[in-house]
C-alpha cells in the first residue's frame, strides 16, 4: 500500500515499523477535534483564495460527512495511515477526489496535532471540573446534615481533639476547590492555537492565523512556531493538576477504608459500594477506594511519563511526542472515572454517630480544653499543661476519663479548678467554643460551606458562560 510520502522512498515500510509507527489505535479518539481543526484550516484557505472557495466548501462538506460516518460507527481506521490526522485525509481523497489532496496547504501534521490536543485537552478539563464541582456540592451537603457529629480528629493518628464530621468534610472540599482553580489556571495558559506553525517555521502561504483561532474558540495564538508545535507543558500541567487531585482523593479513601473497619466502625457503607469475599462469608469490603489509592499511582505515572519524555527533547517536533497521548489520555479517563464512581459512593455513606462520639469520648480529647481552663483562670499555659498531664496520668491508672473525676479529685492538684469545670470539659463544649474562623464550631463550619456553595455557584456559571 503506499503511503502518503511514496514519492521519496524505494521500498515499502516493513511490517512490523507499520504497526511500531502507528497511533490511529489510540488517537483515534481525537477524531472530532481533527475534523473541527480541518474545517476551520480549509475555510480559511478559501476565504484567502489559496484555495478555491468551491473546493472549501467541498472539503468542508466531506469532512462533516465523514464526521456523521464515524459517529454512526460506519468507519474502520487503518493502521496503514499510521494515525487519526492521515486516516481523516485518506478517506476524504477517497470521498471527494483530488480536491481532498488541497486541504493539507500550508499545514503540518505537527501543528496539526498540536491543535487537536490542545482542543481536546481544553474539552476534557471543563468536563473534570464539573465532576469535581459535583463532589463538593455532596460534600457540603453531607457536612450540612452532619454540623454536630462530634468525631475524634487526629494526630499522628493519635485521637488529638474532638471535631465534627462536617469540619473533617470541608477540609476536603478546600482541597478540591484548588484543584478546581489548578485546573482552571492550566485552561486559561494553555489557550493559544497552534495551527499555522507549520512543521516547525510556519509557512509562505498568506494565511489568516486569527480567523483560525476564532472559529476554533482559543483566546490566543501561539506567538513562535516553533514552540508551537513543539510545546506539551500543558499537558505536563494536567497531569500534575490531576496527581495532586488523585492525592486527594487517595487521602479520603484512605479515611473511607480506616473508618469502616471494625477497629473504628465510623461509617457503613452502601451494599451498592462495596463487595463480599469469595471464601469469607462475613466480609464487606471498601473495594472503591482501594482501587482508588491503587489508580492514583497510575497518574503520578502518567505525569513521569510526560516529564521523562520531553526532558531530552531538542526542538522542535520528535515522534516521541507521539507518546503523550495514551500518557494523557490514561491520566483523563482515570480521574473521570474515579470521580464517577467516588461522588454516589461517598453520598450514599450512613455515619455510626455514637460510635464517633464514643470514640471522641475516650482518649482524652478534652485535655487541651482542661488546661485552656485553669489558663482562663490566670495561670500560664505551661503549669496548667503540666498539671493536666498528671491528672490524665492518673486517670490512666484508674481507668478514668477526666470528666469522671470528682471536684475533691480536681481541687486536690489545683485550687483553680471550680464546678464549672465540667462543662469545659463536655464535647459539645469544646467543639462549640472552638468557632475561631476555621474552627469546627457549628456556625463557623455554616460559613465554610457557605464559601464553598458560593464558589461552586460561580464556578457553574462561569462555565456555563464558556
Ligand atoms: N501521530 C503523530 C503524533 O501523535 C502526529 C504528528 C506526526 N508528525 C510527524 N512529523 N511524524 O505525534
Amino acid at each position: 500500500m503506499a503511503k502518503l510520502w511514496a514519492g521519496r522512498f524505494q521500498k515499502e515500510i516493513d511490517l512490523v515499523v507499520n504497526d511500531f509507527n502507528s497511533s490511529i489505535r489510540f488517537d483515534c479518539r481525537l477524531y472530532k477535534e481533527d475534523i473541527a481543526g480541518s474545517i476551520a484550516h480549509a475555510n480559511m484557505l478559501g476565504k484567502q483564495g489559496i484555495i478555491e472557495g468551491h473546493e472549501a466548501e467541498k472539503i468542508v462538506e466531506g469532512l462533516k460527512a465523514i464526521l456523521s460516518d464515524i459517529e454512526g460507527g460506519k468507519i474502520e481506521f487503518s493502521p496503514d495511515y499510521e494515525d487519526i490526522h492521515m486516516n481523516i485525509e485518506q478517506l476524504l481523497t477517497e470521498r471527494i477526489g483530488d480536491t481532498g489532496k488541497r486541504l493539507h496547504t500550508g499545514r503540518s501534521r505537527n501543528d496539526q496535532v498540536a491543535l487537536d490536543m490542545r482542543l481536546y485537552v481544553k474539552k476534557e478539563i471543563n468536563e473534570i471540573i464539573s465532576l469535581i464541582l459535583k463532589f463538593m456540592t455532596a460534600l457540603c451537603k453531607k457536612s450540612r446534615e452532619n454540623l454536630e457529629t462530634v468525631m475524634p480528629g487526629y494526630t499522628h493518628l493519635q485521637r488529638a481533639q474532638p471535631t465534627t464530621f462536617a469540619h473533617y468534610m470541608m477540609a476536603y472540599a478546600n482541597m478540591l476547590k484548588r484543584d478546581v482553580s489548578r485546573l482552571t489556571d492550566c485552561l486559561k495558559r494553555m489557550d493559544d492555537m497552534p495551527l499555522g506553525s507549520g512543521a516547525l517555521a510556519s509557512t509562505t502561504y498568506p494565511i489568516d492565523r486569527d480567523f483560525v483561532r476564532e472559529q476554533l474558540g482559543f483566546q490566543r495564538l501561539t506567538d513562535n512556531s516553533l514552540d508551537g508545535v513543539s510545546d506539551r507543558d500543558y499537558c505536563v500541567e494536567l497531569c500534575s493538576d490531576l496527581s495532586i487531585l488523585m492525592m486527594h482523593l487517595s487521602r479520603l479513601s484512605e479515611e473511607i477504608i480506616s473508618w469502616c473497619s471494625w477497629e473504628f466502625k465510623f461509617i457503613e457503607l452502601d451494599d451498592a459500594y462495596s463487595t463480599g469475599s469469595s471464601i469469607m462469608p462475613q466480609k464487606k469490603n471498601p473495594d472503591v477506594c482501594e482501587l482508588i489509592r491503587g489508580k492514583t499511582g497510575r497518574v503520578y505515572g502518567s505525569l513521569t511519563t510526560m516529564l521523562s519524555m520531553l526532558k531530552g527533547l531538542p526542538l522542535a517536533y520528535n515522534k516521541d511526542m507521539q507518546e503523550d497521548k495514551e500518557a494523557v489520555f490514561d491520566a483523563i479517563d482515570t480521574v473521570k472515572q474515579c470521580l464517577e464512581v467516588f461522588i454516589p459512593m461517598f453520598s450514599t455513606i450512613s455515619l455510626c454517630k455514637d460510635n464517633m462520639r464514643k470514640a471522641a469520648a475516650k482518649g482524652f480529647l478534652n485535655a487541651t480544653d482542661c488546661a485552656d481552663y485553669l489558663t482562663k483562670k490566670g495561670m500560664p499555659f505551661r503549669d496548667a499543661y503540666k498539671i493536666v498531664g498528671s491528672l490524665v496520668n492518673e486517670c490512666i491508672k484508674s481507668d478514668k476519663t477526666l470528666e469522671s473525676l470528682t471536684l475533691e479529685d480536681f481541687r486536690a492538684i489545683s485550687e483553680s479548678f471550680g464546678p464549672d469545670i465540667y462543662d469545659a470539659l463536655d464535647l459539645n463544649t469544646c467543639v462549640q467554643e472552638r468557632k475561631v474562623l476555621g474552627g469546627p464550631a457549628p456556625k463557623e463550619v455554616e460559613r465554610q460551606i457557605n464559601v464553598i456553595e458560593a464558589f461552586i455557584k460561580s464556578e457553574v456559571e462561569s462555565h456555563d458562560e464558556a
